[in-house]
């Protein structure tokens, strides 16, 4: 399958999944969140890495689907939903929200760029991009703790 068709397919499937959870089950909303995150990653780091065709339109898209998902990215962490699920959320997230929030709109911020870098092509693409992948792995330390 083409790669753009693929992710489409998974943002289709999550959008839908996470509008039904996300008032009752705060944990399962933003772990699809994140799984469409991971999937939009996916798309735009092929790309940005040569492994795939440089589409401008695709990675715009699936950098923007970051974009979206970050901003708000809190709010599904209310209290009360600190265990339960399979939740990978570390404690740190309720005992430093000011700083978890900030991670989340570096994130933001950070891919609104990409996502306008897209429109100028691989190069331009490529900066952006690795510069907004550092954000997955600076809160997942801070505030993720991996399962097994
Ligand atoms: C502001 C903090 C933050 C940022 C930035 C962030 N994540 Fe996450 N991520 C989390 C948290 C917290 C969880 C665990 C959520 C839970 O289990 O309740 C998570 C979980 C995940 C998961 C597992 C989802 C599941 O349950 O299957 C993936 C995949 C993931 N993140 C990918 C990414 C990628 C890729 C990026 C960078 C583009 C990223 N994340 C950026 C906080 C963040």
């Amino acid at each position: 399958m083409h790669i753009l068709s693929k992710f489409a397919a998974v943002t289709a499937l999550t959008v839908m999944s996470t509008t039904s959870f996300a008032a009752d089950d705060p944990i399962a909303a933003r772990q699809n969140i994140m799984k469409n995150v991971g999937a939009a990653m996916k798309a735009a780091g092929a790309m940005a890495t040569g492994k795939a065709e440089y589409d401008a339109l695709a990675a715009e898209l699936a950098v923007r689907t970051i974009n979206s998902s970050a901003i708000g990215f809190p709010m599904f962490f209310p209290k009360g939903s600190e265990t339960g699920g399979d939740t990978e959320a570390a404690p740190a997230i309720w005992s430093d929200m000011e700083g978890f929030s900030k991670s989340s709109a570096q994130l933001a911020t950070d891919s609104a760029t990409a996502t306008e870098a897209a429109k100028g092509g691989m190069d331009t693409f490529k900066g952006a991009f690795f510069a907004m992948a550092k954000n997955c792995k600076a809160c997942h330390e801070k505030f993720r703790i991996k399962k097994n």
